[in-house]
């Protein structure tokens, strides 16, 4: 049985003092014991939110990284970095990377064996845009997405591999996919895995939905026998709403 995780994607919100206030309000309240949750603050946060989350069960990923261990790279961060930061996780390849930093399936790609490489458990993140969706791509392009984000991955690091699924045109825009068209292309993202790897590899991956989750819409995704949770930006920034999506 794969263990749902529901992960906040803060973007580029919450200064430290922010951080604390939304931390601490989440901390007031019980943590559901089925359900992994993670919280993926800007870089500047890490340290604070790493602080405060000791000895809870709520685990603590970044947003990005470099594939180098250390080096010339003014403005980048490593994973040993993050590593010694306390983070489990990291989201890799999210769409406003791909769109506003040049983020392409070849850096996703080094990036997520980078992650691996350090122990940290990669989110990725693939989806359409509204064209591709329209022109009946989806499938194609996303199964394109999730081959090369994948490719000359060890098999025995696949189960620690988390793919969130995020049609672009659903970020952010109040329009979220239905759960039963989310459903149809994670279970294509699964097939696609089992088509690399082996159908029992892929069966321990974890798939989430992201795109204008909302307490209100939660329960219609995690109901879907292929989705084991979500990614949720907008909706994870006030510690009610985003307690009311993880207590669904
Ligand atoms: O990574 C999460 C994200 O892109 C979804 O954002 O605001 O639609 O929940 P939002």
């Amino acid at each position: 049985m794969r263990k749902p995780i529901i992960a906040g994607n803060w973007k580029m919100y919450k200064t430290n003092t922010e951080a604390r206030a939304l931390v601490n309000g989440l901390k007031e309240k019980t943590m559901p014991a089925a359900v992994e949750v993670v919280l993926c603050p800007p870089f500047t946060a890490l340290t604070t939110v790493a602080e405060l989350l000791q000895g809870t069960a709520i685990g603590l990923g970044a947003q990005d990284l470099f594939w180098e261990d250390e080096g010339a790279y003014t403005g980048e961060v490593s994973p040993l970095m993050l590593k010694e930061l306390g983070c489990s996780y990291v989201i890799i390849g999210h769409s406003e990377r791909r769109q506003y930093f040049g983020e392409t399936d070849e850096t996703v790609n080094k990036k997520v064996k980078a992650a691996l490489r350090h122990g940290l458990k990669p989110i990725i993140c693939v989806g359409e845009s509204l064209q591709q969706r329209e022109a009946g791509e989806t499938n194609a392009f996303v199964a394109g997405q999730v081959e090369k984000a994948l490719d000359g991955l060890a098999p025995e690091s696949i189960p620690q591999v988390v793919i969130a699924y995020e049609p672009i045109w659903a970020i952010g825009t109040g329009r979220s996919s239905s759960g039963s068209d989310a459903n149809e292309v994670i279970g294509l993202v699964r097939q696609t895995i089992a088509k690399k790897f082996g159908s029992s590899l892929a069966e321990q991956v974890r798939i989430q939905y992201g795109g204008s989750v909302k307490p209100g819409n939660i329960k219609e995704f995690m109901d879907q026998p292929e989705i084991d949770g979500a990614l949720v930006g907008g909706a994870s920034l006030k510690a009610e709403d985003f307690y009311g999506i993880i207590s669904y």
